[in-house]
């Protein structure tokens, strides 16, 4: 459903986006765009890292970018040594604690910073993951994470980017929010960064469908790139 254009413009708002973290049920919504149980929210997660195990390496450190309320790496905190997750909000770091703590997962931290430098993780990360993080700032500002990311990443690591393709104009996508709040790449955007970066595209992964605004049928808003940083040898 189309919300009101007023409406739309209050959640476009940093503080709205701030303060939908103080309850569960609100930053489920800012995050997922839908209100979910969070037995819903789990299940989602689980659903997105099964289908990206293949490169996820067991005994493997996890650093989730925009890790919102923490499902992700709660789905795999069986099979890491550590996941972090890093998150601008101070409060989705909260519930994400919170709901790590109630599910037993104790190989994780979740930490909040300023959005300048990406907090280090000591001895680097072999996975370095971003879902529905890219599409919502300026590009300038994403590239510049990429940077920072990818600069963390061990040899034969892997950076693994969910960005939103300019097919999702064609959607509901942006029903919610409007298309002032969102960030689509084209495959250029991508290609320039990897002229200048020392990764390697592995895989392109089409990732989340939505109706077309005109009601003939689905398409693919997203992808998530997976990208191999070269192992040196
Ligand atoms: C749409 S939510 C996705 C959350 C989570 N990755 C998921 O898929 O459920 C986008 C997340 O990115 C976070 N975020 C936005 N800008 C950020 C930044 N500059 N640095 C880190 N996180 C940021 C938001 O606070 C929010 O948690």
């Amino acid at each position: 459903m189309k919300l009101p254009a007023p409406v739309r413009k209050l959640l476009r708002t940093r503080i709205v986006w701030t303060l939908s973290g103080l309850t569960y049920p609100t930053a489920a919504y800012a995050t997922k765009g839908r209100l979910l149980t969070q037995s819903q929210y789990l299940g989602i997660c689980r659903d997105d890292m099964s289908r990206l195990a293949k490169h996820l390496p067991p005994h493997a450190t996890i650093l989730e970018f925009g890790c919102g309320l923490g499902g992700h790496l709660i789905a795999v905190d069986g099979s890491v040594d550590l996941g972090v997750g890093v998150d601008i909000n101070r409060f989705f770091v909260r519930l994400a604690r919170k709901m790590a703590f109630h599910a037993g997962a104790f190989h994780l931290r979740f930490v909040s910073y300023d959005g300048a430098r990406v907090p280090i993780i000591p001895g680097g990360v072999d996975v370095a993951l971003a879902i529905g993080v890219f599409e919502r700032i300026p590009r300038s500002l994403a590239l510049n994470y990429l940077d920072q990311l990818s600069e963390q990443l061990k040899p034969g690591g892997r950076l693994l980017i969910h960005l939103l393709t300019e097919r999702a104009h064609e959607t509901t996508l942006f029903d919610r929010l409007g298309s002032e709040a969102y960030t689509p790449w084209s495959p250029s955007d991508m290609n320039d960064w990897l002229e200048r970066s020392d990764m390697l595209v592995e895989e392109v992964i089409p990732w989340g469908f939505r109706p077309r605004s005109d009601g003939s049928g689905l398409s693919t808003v997203a992808e998530i790139h997976v990208l191999a940083k070269p192992d040196g040898s």
